[in-house]
């Protein structure tokens, strides 16, 4: 199936890798829904779409809250019919250690970042199931296959989406559906900006992450637009249940050496 006229809904699309996916997807003529809680994003995200010929449709979304959750999906079905695509990127960070992490700040992380995938993916399945064919795609990080000290609740929360992603796959294979992982490294976002705006020497640090990849460069949202894409287009259609690593080769280093 081509991309062309599919509807696909991405989460966190107001900003970064979400925007960047949506606009990609739109551009190969995907009817998109941009599910995202910040409405200045979200229509920033919709105009740039449809300045470009673009279809698109912004819906106010808290991918955390179930209603919520449930609303966006009878309003992408109620203006588009159906749906083919579904990517799980919202999130958020924080940089706290488990011994000091409070219980709302744990379950603020997981819930943003896992339980989302849990509603998005239930919500969606059923029109997935009914229509024979779909696609989901979940934006985990390299921190689902590391350790980062300060970032156990986002570690967490990555691994699981990991796990969670096979069980889809699993479940939902013999429905012609699939269910990947992107598991991206170092991408220049407003994510990126706020983590390395709190590193002691920023410029340093920047100097650095760059030469940490074999590829020279930290990521673009496109370049995690341009894996999305492929997993959820037919030329991915034999692939269900794989974690796709996209970091400049970043992994490939054993960062003791
Ligand atoms: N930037 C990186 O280096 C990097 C690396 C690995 C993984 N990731 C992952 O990629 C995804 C996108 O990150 P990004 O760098 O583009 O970040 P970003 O902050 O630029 O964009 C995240 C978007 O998610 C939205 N969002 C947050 N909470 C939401 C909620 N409850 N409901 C709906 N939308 C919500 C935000 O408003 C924002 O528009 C995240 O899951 C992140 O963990 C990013």
């Amino acid at each position: 199936m081509s991309l062309r006229e599919s509807v696909v809904i991405v989460t966190g699309a107001g900003s970064g890798i979400g925007r960047g996916t949506a606009k990609l997807l739109a551009s190969e003529g995907a009817k998109i829904v941009i599910a995202e809680i910040n409405q200045v994003g979200g229509i920033a995200t919709l105009e740039e779409i449809i300045s470009g010929g673009g279809t698109a449709k912004f819906i106010h979304t808290n991918v955390a809250d179930e209603q919520s959750v449930h609303r966006m999906m009878e309003e992408a079905i109620a203006s588009y019919g159906s749906v083919y695509g579904l990517v799980n990127n919202a999130g958020i960070e924080l940089e706290a250690e488990l011994s000091s992490m409070t219980v709302a700040d744990w379950e603020r992380i997981l819930s943003v970042n896992l339980r989302s995938v849990f509603l998005c993916s239930r919500a969606a399945i059923p029109h997935m199931r009914r229509n024979g064919r779909g696609s989901i795609v979940n934006i985990a990080s390299v921190h689902a296959n590391f350790g980062f000290e300060g970032y156990s609740a986002y570690d967490a929360s990555k691994g699981g989406i990991v796990a969670l992603t096979r069980t889809i796959a699993l479940e939902n294979g013999p429905y012609q559906i699939r269910s990947n992982v992107i598991c991206p490294g170092y991408i220049d976002t407003a994510l990126w900006d706020s983590w390395l705006a709190r590193q002691p020497e920023p410029e340093k640090i920047e100097r650095e992450t760059r030469q940490w990849h074999p590829l020279r460069r930290r990521g673009t949202p496109l370049d995690i637009a341009q894996a999305v894409k492929f997993l959820l287009s037919d030329a991915a259609e034999w692939i269900t249940g794989i974690s796709l690593v996209v970091d400049g080769g970043m992994s490939a280093r054993f960062f003791g050496s």
